[in-house]
């Protein structure tokens, strides 16, 4: 890159540079719902709560629909990182529950016993955790039904169920 840059006038030089270092700078990135989604991924938020965040019968019982939810950014924190006792939603913070740490809900898993929620398959940070609520936020909650745009904006164009869905909603429409 150095090198290449020698070649060139100084006036653009100076301009490239700026152009790299703006676009590399933190400032201009969009809020973390990129990495948000691949962490609504990665966590598996997906098996419970569905790719559409719309939730209902899953393997770890009845996941309530994030696209209804009510609650606030500080309470969609608290669930995701605590879990809900007496509840099949994990939690996805190392050390809740552990020991004598009594940060979440002010309890550990010997006050709760069995209400203690189960732990999650994989942990989040507290930055991952903020991520996935800006997705959550952005694409999910208050979004109604899902439709083909979520559908593509989760899978992409080529994703076979979008298609489906797609031929779906164009039969619904003809009736
Ligand atoms: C093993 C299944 C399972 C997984 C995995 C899971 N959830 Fe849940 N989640 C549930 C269930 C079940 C509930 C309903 C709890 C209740 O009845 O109050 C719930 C509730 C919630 C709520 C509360 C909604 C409300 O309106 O009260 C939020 C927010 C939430 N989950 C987000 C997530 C996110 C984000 C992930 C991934 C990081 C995730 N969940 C992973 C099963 C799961």
């Amino acid at each position: 890159m150095i090198n290449l840059l020698k070649h060139l006038p100084v006036r653009l030089r100076l301009a490239l540079s700026l152009y790299v270092l703006f676009m590399a700078s933190p400032i201009h990135a969009e809020p973390n719902a990129g990495l948000g989604k691949s962490v609504y991924k990665k966590a598996n938020c997906v098996g419970c709560h569905k790719w559409h965040g719309g939730g209902g019968g899953s393997y770890g019982g009845l996941a309530l629909s994030l696209r209804d939810t009510p609650l606030s950014r500080e309470a969609l924190i608290l669930v995701i990182r605590c879990g809900r006792p007496a509840t099949d939603m994990p939690y996805h913070y190392r050390k809740a529950y552990k020991g004598s740490n009594r940060e979440c809900y002010g309890s550990n898993s010997a006050s709760l016993g069995d209400a203690t929620p189960p732990r999650a398959r994989y942990f989040l940070s507290d930055r991952d955790i903020g991520a996935v609520v800006d997705y959550i936020q952005t694409d999910i909650q208050g979004r109604g039904t899902p439709g083909y745009d979520d559908c593509v904006a989760f899978w992409g164009a080529d994703a076979r169920r979008c298609k489906l869905m797609a031929q779906a909603q164009l039969n619904g429409e003809k009736k």
